[in-house]
């Protein structure tokens, strides 16, 4: 398969959606769809009515139909829900998530790559987080019957996904451990996922084992993976510390500048020699969306690179039209976005990684929108199992309600100013939930540092730019 010199960087939830991939894709560079959150984003777009049918047309493809007509008989409402009506939910993701939910990851991922796929031979990956391990199983099994090219994988070392990837190839199950804080050694639980307990019918075709790409911070976990990862490491992104989305936290303690930001030194630079000296491809990201970075990656031995905060306020991004135009109107426009507009945010992401934060009025990024927002976990894709003083496992995350956390053996300081990711990155995209009470979740929009730089592509009065600038923008000075 041909290499991409471009990739466009998984966005969850749903800014890389099917219609970014695709429209990338389509270009011959590799389009990535966010597999985070998925089963949500299919079924709210289902109670919304599927006005424009594809997810109903997409699951009609899917290869056991009676999977289908189950998610599309709960969650379908013809015309969709009224403005106050509360979103139906799926349950919460666990170690041994109920089968409807396994059911609706795996026909969801299913969904986003098919519709990125049809009808064109371009390629197209998944991203998903490591740290998601209750809900990635279903969600790779569900990529891969839609032919998903390529697997990317960041937040965290992802060790056990090219094993996992192998299994499914032949429709095997395929286990994965489950990360639980404060446990011993001896506590060891683990996640599986079994393609003929699953659906219904019994595939027998072998499926195509997708490239996979680790997103990594640094040499030593690169080299780590390519020696003990349970199958075949393809390449790396690597991603430095001005990437939109989560970072990587700083070596050693935790310092933070005046502003409050994480203090990154040499030490956080990942060494490009180390990861070329592994003779495998890698894509560099995080403040590389130019010409001029394209030529200095490839002059270090890279494939290419990897770009996110470009892609994330094009037209075919998933992002609300409101807060893409929002986020236009009141920067690019001018030509002025000060390059404090992102902050990198210590405590925001219940992961305890760094994530960076547009502060953007009337979203969570907003000490009294914050403030406002009653405390609730109703998503859970972000909780963490953990074990009590008395041996017991446990599920909490630091946003949920602080006297839940807390009587879940969970310290106080953990919660303070967390926000619920989970919620505001549906907003994100239009899928708000509405709460009891009438409280509407609100957004937080994550870009990177390259956010200050997008001005470029709205010159001559234009309001919007699409993939397909970015990408002509981007191969400007390839030869
Ligand atoms: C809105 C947004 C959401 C992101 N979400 C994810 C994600 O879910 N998973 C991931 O691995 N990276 C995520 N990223 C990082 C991108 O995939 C990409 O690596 C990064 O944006 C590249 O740096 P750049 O923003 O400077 O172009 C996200 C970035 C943005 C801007």
């Amino acid at each position: 398969m041909k290499q991409p010199m471009i990739i466009q960087g998984g966005m969850g939830v749903g800014v890389s959606d099917w219609r970014l991939a695709r429209a990338v894709s389509l270009q011959g560079e590799l389009g990535v769809v966010s597999g985070t959150g998925v089963n949500s984003m299919l079924i709210r777009r289902l109670q919304l009515g599927d006005a424009d049918g594809q997810m109903r047309r997409a699951l009609q493809h899917f290869p056991d139909p009676s999977i289908a007509d189950e998610i599309i008989d709960t969650y379908y409402v013809e015309g969709g829900i009224g403005p106050s009506q509360r979103f139906k939910r799926s349950s919460l993701p666990s170690v041994h998530s109920p089968l409807a939910l396994q059911r609706l990851y795996v026909a969801a991922a299913f969904v986003e790559v098919w519709l990125a796929k049809e009808g064109h031979g371009g390629m197209v990956g998944i991203n998903v987080l490591e740290k998601l391990q209750t809900s990635n199983l279903p969600v790779l099994y569900g990529a891969m019957l839609a032919g998903v090219d390529h697997v990317l994988v960041g937040a965290g070392v992802p060790r056990e996904i090219p094993g996992v990837l192998d299994a499914f190839v032949e429709h095997r199950p395929a286990t994965i451990s489950v990360s639980v804080t404060g446990a011993t050694d001896a506590v060891k639980v683990s996640t599986s996922f079994d393609p003929h307990a699953v659906m219904t019918i019994d595939a027998k075709r072998p499926l195509h084992r997708p490239i996979f790409l680790a997103i990594i911070s640094s040499s030593t976990l690169a080299t780590h993976l390519v020696q003990k990862a349970t199958g075949r490491v393809d390449g790396f992104v690597v991603e430095g510390v001005l990437a939109g989305g989560h970072n990587a936290p700083p070596r050693g303690p935790m310092k933070l500048t005046d502003r409050g930001e994480p203090i990154y030194g040499k030490r956080d630079e990942a060494d490009v020699d180390g990861i070329r000296a592994l003779g495998l491809p890698f894509w560099l990201a995080g403040s590389f969306g130019s010409p001029e970075r394209l030529a200095e990656a490839r002059a270090l031995g890279a494939a290419g690179i990897q770009v996110g905060t470009a892609f994330a306020f094009c037209d075919e991004s998933g992002l609300s039209k409101g807060l893409r135009d929002d986020v236009i109107a009141r920067w690019m426009m001018h030509d002025s976005i000060p390059s404090e507009a992102v902050f990198t945010d210590p405590l925001a992401s219940p992961t305890g990684f760094p994530f960076k934060v547009v502060l953007l009025p009337n979203t969570l990024a907003e000490a009294d929108v914050y403030d406002a927002r009653p405390r609730k976990c109703d998503l859970g894709y972000l909780r963490q199992l953990a074990v009590r003083d008395d041996g017991k496992l446990i599920y909490r995350c630091p946003a949920e309600p602080v006297k839940d956390y807390v009587k879940k053996g969970g310290a106080v300081e953990d919660t303070v100013n967390r926000k619920c990711l989970c919620n505001a990155l549906l907003a994100n995209i239009g899928l708000a939930q509405r709460q009891e009470h009438g409280y509407e979740e609100q957004p937080l929009l994550t870009a990177g540092d390259d956010l200050a730089s997008l001005g470029k592509f709205l010159s001559d009065g234009r309001d919007h730019y699409s993939a397909h600038d970015v990408l002509s923008y981007l191969k400007s000075s390839v030869t």
